[in-house]
Formats: structure tokens, C-alpha cells, sequence
């Protein structure tokens, strides 16, 4: 019986493999596609750059990482799957070398947040790694809104210390439509991310870095802020990371980290914690006994997977809503070379153990703030060019030091536009890893 069920089954995935073969080359050439285990491990990814100028805009970015790179290897950039009919070619290279990354010189469509699904998604856009004309690897630019979800049996009896957790810095500070002309100085040094929360969080961010600002006299007292810049209402937030986790089953930190603006008295926050309280009734934990030590599947257990982290010690004393903060690891670094020595640094801190360290105390999860800061006087000079330009200059780099340097130690790393890293497709990627390996 179980003979015949394998025969029959194998019969029909081979006929199945020679009529799809069939007809993606019947449509186009382009659509050879021969996926096999020679080029299991090379990795292929698709960044969105944040820099706009007046004639580009959300510029493509491919890296690329394949130990079984041979001389006259392709990378291919399609517009839609190359076996649909409307498929483009829009950009070949022949790499040099194993590993590196490519500006495409191709603009990204605009992607509104109506259009992300909680489904995972292949957005438009593929990249291929194609030898003697046949696609041998291929990813997409993919959204993740239940990668956590998905692998409850294998991260469950983790905690959030111990698995790698992508995250937005100043996630609030977002501009999802933004015009190119009309990006002032004030912009330029405070919106860092281009997504809105729920778009970060479809894509598969969980960790959102929030500020909030109080505005007693306003319409909306509440903001999300950028220093003493007010970006967002809180409300906007609120409901977005709503939305996600009534249609996830994912964890989410929500991790209130400054109040820039506002906060005088215990009695303000406590005002905007009732707030908070009220709004998130339905997914918001109780901060359990065991605090940051409980792991995945007693959060998941309790059915609440919302964690507020509160950076104000003696609010978290009398309020069990609220968790102890995440502990941001800043390097406050201006430069390249800077911001590796500060993320080695704190990742062989990490992977020594070291218990006395204060961010192990208590299994409170860390993140690494992995961005360059700019001074009073950069901002007034704008030496840097803004904060755009910043993290295009470092994006790329950090995905590439998290993938082959710090895959085993990295627990939250926090971000600024984390469409222009890879960092999410590496989170999920090393937490396989590491679930293997427990
Ligand atoms: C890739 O393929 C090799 C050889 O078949 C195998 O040993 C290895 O475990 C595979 N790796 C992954 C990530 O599947
Ligand atoms: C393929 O393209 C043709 C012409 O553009 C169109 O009429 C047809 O509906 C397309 N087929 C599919 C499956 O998209
Ligand atoms: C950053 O990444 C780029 C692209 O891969 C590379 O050319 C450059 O050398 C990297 N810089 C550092 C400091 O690692
Ligand atoms: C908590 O907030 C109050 C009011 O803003 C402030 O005076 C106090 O210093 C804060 N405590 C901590 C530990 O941050
Ligand atoms: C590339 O992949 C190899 C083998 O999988 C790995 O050892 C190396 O660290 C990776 N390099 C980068 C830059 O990701």
C-alpha cells in the first residue's frame, strides 16, 4: 500500500515537474529553473534603498553570498516570477567575486500598505543567480508576517533573549509617501524608517523602538516622536499594531523607550499607561512572574502576545502591564569603522557569557542599535547628508556582518529603513539555525 501511495505520488510530481518545465519554457526562455542542493546555501537578496534624489527613488539592491561562485555566473533581476507571462528582465550582472552587493539602477514601484497581506508575499520583484542560462537559485522581495508562528515547535522553548529579533530603530519616525523635493532638513534628521508600523511589521519586524511624546493641549496628546520632533499619533501606532496581532499569531515588543517630550510628573505616565492599557486590553501580557526568563510558548500560552516595555523603573514597580525595557545598546558612532567596532565589541561580550553583564541579569533581551548617530553640529552642517544617506552607507554592511559574523550571538538588532538590510531574511535564517542546533 504505502508502495503503490509512493509510486503514484512520485509519478505525479515527475509529471507535474515535466509539464511545469514545459510550460514556463514554452512562455519564455528565461524561465529555466533548475533549484538544486549545489546551491542550497548561496543566498541571494533584495534591498529598497532610502535614497532619494530627483531622478531615483527606492533604487533595487542585490547581494549576494555563494561559495560556489564560478567565473560568468549571471545575477538576474526580474519584474514579476519568470515563468509568468509579464516578466522583465530589468537588470544582469556577472559578479566578480563570491560575495558582495549591486545597486540595479532600477526603481522599486511604490508599494502601498493596502497591498501587504498577512500571507507571506513575494513582492513583484526576483532575483536569480543563473549559470549556462538556467535560474539555479531564486528569491523574491518577500514580506514574513508569520515567521514566529511558523516555527512555534522549533523556537518555542526559547525565550526573546536567546533568538535574533529584527527590529526598527525610531520605528514611529516613518514617511511611507514621500516626495523626493520636499525632503527639508527637519526630515533629514528625523524620519528613519519608510514603512509604517504595520508595513514593519508585515515585513517581520518585532521589535518597534517607540518614543513618546505628551501634548496636553492637542487634539492628540499622544505622539510618536523623533527627539523633540512629533512625527505620528500614538493612536496611528496603536492601531496598526492592532491590526497585526489580530491577524498574527506572532509576539510583538513594544518597547517605550523615551519620552522626549511632555513627561513631568509619575501621574503623566501613568495617564498614558491606563491609555495604553485600554487600547491593547486584548494583547497585552501582564508581566509574568519570571519577567524576560519566560519563553515563547508560555507567552503563547497565555494568549496575549503584546510585551510593553517601559523605560521609567519606578512606573515598572507599580504597574504589571508594563515589562523592564530592552536594553539599547547605542555606539553613538559617526562613521563605518566605528559602528563595527562598537557591534563586535557588544556581540563578543554577548558570546562570552559574561553574567555579570547587565544585560544578561535578568534574560532581558539586548538590542543592538546598529545605525551612525549624527552630533548637534552634523545635523546643523549636514555633513552626513542626512539620515538617508546614512543608512544606505551602512545597511548593506551590517547584514553582511550579522550573516557571517554574529549569526549565533545577535539577539534584537534594531535598524534604521530595514528594507535597505537584509537583516530580516537573516534573523529567520540563523533562528532555523540555532533551533537545529538546540
Ligand atoms: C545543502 O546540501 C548539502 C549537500 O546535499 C547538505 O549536506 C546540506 O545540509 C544542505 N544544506 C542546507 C542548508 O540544506
Ligand atoms: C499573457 O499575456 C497576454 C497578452 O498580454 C494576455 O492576454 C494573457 O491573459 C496573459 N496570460 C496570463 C496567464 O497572464
Ligand atoms: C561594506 O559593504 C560594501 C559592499 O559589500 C563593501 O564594498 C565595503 O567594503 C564594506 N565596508 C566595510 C567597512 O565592511
Ligand atoms: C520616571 O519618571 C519621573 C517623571 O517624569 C521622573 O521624575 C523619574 O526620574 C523617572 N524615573 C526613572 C527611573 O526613569
Ligand atoms: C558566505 O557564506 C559562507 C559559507 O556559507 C560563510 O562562511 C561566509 O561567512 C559568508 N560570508 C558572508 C559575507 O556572508
Amino acid at each position: 500500500m504505502i508502495l503503490r501511495w509512493s509510486l503514484w505520488n512520485s509519478s505525479v510530481i515527475i509529471i507535474f515537474f515535466i509539464v511545469n518545465r514545459f510550460v514556463c519554457a514554452e512562455l519564455l526562455h528565461k524561465c529555466d529553473i533548475e533549484e538544486n542542493n549545489e546551491f542550497n546555501d548561496t543566498e541571494i537578496g533584495i534591498t529598497i534603498s532610502p535614497i532619494m534624489t530627483s531622478n531615483m527613488i527606492r533604487e533595487i539592491g542585490i547581494y549576494w553570498n555563494n561559495s560556489n561562485f564560478r567565473y560568468g555566473d549571471n545575477l538576474i533581476l526580474f519584474k514579476y516570477h519568470p515563468c509568468e507571462n509579464q516578466s522583465q528582465k530589468l537588470f544582469t550582472f556577472t559578479p566578480q567575486v563570491s560575495h558582495g552587493f549591486k545597486k540595479t539602477g532600477k526603481k522599486a514601484d511604490f508599494i502601498p500598505t493596502a497591498q501587504l497581506t498577512f500571507d507571506d508575499q513575494c513582492l513583484y520583484y526576483y532575483a536569480t543567480w543563473v549559470r549556462d542560462n538556467v535560474i539555479k537559485k531564486m528569491t523574491c522581495l518577500s514580506t514574513h508576517p508569520n515567521w514566529m508562528n511558523k516555527r512555534k515547535k522549533t523556537l518555542g522553548h526559547l525565550k526573546m533573549r536567546d533568538i535574533f529579533i529584527p527590529g526598527t530603530h525610531d520605528s514611529a519616525a516613518y514617511a511611507k509617501f514621500k516626495d523626493p523635493k520636499n525632503d527639508n532638513i527637519v526630515e533629514k534628521y528625523t524620519i528613519t524608517q519608510d514603512e509604517d508600523i504595520l508595513g514593519q511589521l508585515i515585513y517581520g519586524a518585532r521589535y518597534l523602538d517607540i518614543r513618546v511624546g505628551r501634548y496636553p493641549n492637542d487634539e492628540q496628546m499622544y505622539w510618536g516622536n523623533h527627539g523633540f520632533v512629533k512625527i505620528i499619533p500614538l493612536q496611528v501606532i496603536i492601531n496598526d499594531v492592532k491590526k497585526f496581532l489580530k491577524n498574527t499569531n506572532e509576539i510583538v515588543i513594544f518597547d517605550v523607550q523615551e519620552f522626549p517630550q511632555g513627561f513631568q510628573t509619575l501621574h503623566d505616565h501613568h495617564h498614558l499607561i491606563d491609555y495604553l492599557e485600554r487600547e491593547f486590553a486584548d494583547y497585552l501580557l501582564e508581566r509574568p512572574v519570571h519577567v524576560w526568563k519566560t519563553t515563547l510558548d508560555e507567552i503563547w500560552s497565555t494568549g496575549k502576545r503584546l510585551i510593553i516595555g517601559y523605560d521609567n523603573s519606578s512606573i515598572v514597580l507599580t504597574r504589571t502591564s508594563v515589562w523592564p525595557y530592552v536594553e539599547q545598546q547605542w555606539g553613538d558612532v559617526r562613521t563605518i569603522g566605528n559602528l563595527y567596532k562598537h557591534l563586535n565589541k557588544i556581540e563578543m561580550h554577548a558570546a562570552t557569557g559574561d553574567h555579570s553583564y547587565l544585560a544578561n541579569q535578568f534574560s532581558k533581551p539586548r538590542a543592538a542599535m546598529a545605525e551612525l548617530t549624527p552630533t548637534f553640529f552634523d545635523v546643523i552642517s549636514n555633513w552626513l547628508g542626512g539620515l538617508r544617506k546614512m543608512a544606505d552607507r551602512v545597511d548593506i554592511n551590517i547584514t553582511e556582518w550579522y550573516n557571517s559574523k554574529w549569526h549565533n550571538t545577535a539577539n534584537i538588532v534594531a535598524v534604521d529603513f530595514i528594507k535597505a538590510t537584509g537583516i530580516i531574511n537573516t534573523a529567520i535564517k540563523w533562528n532555523d539555525e540555532r533551533a537545529a542546533r538546540h
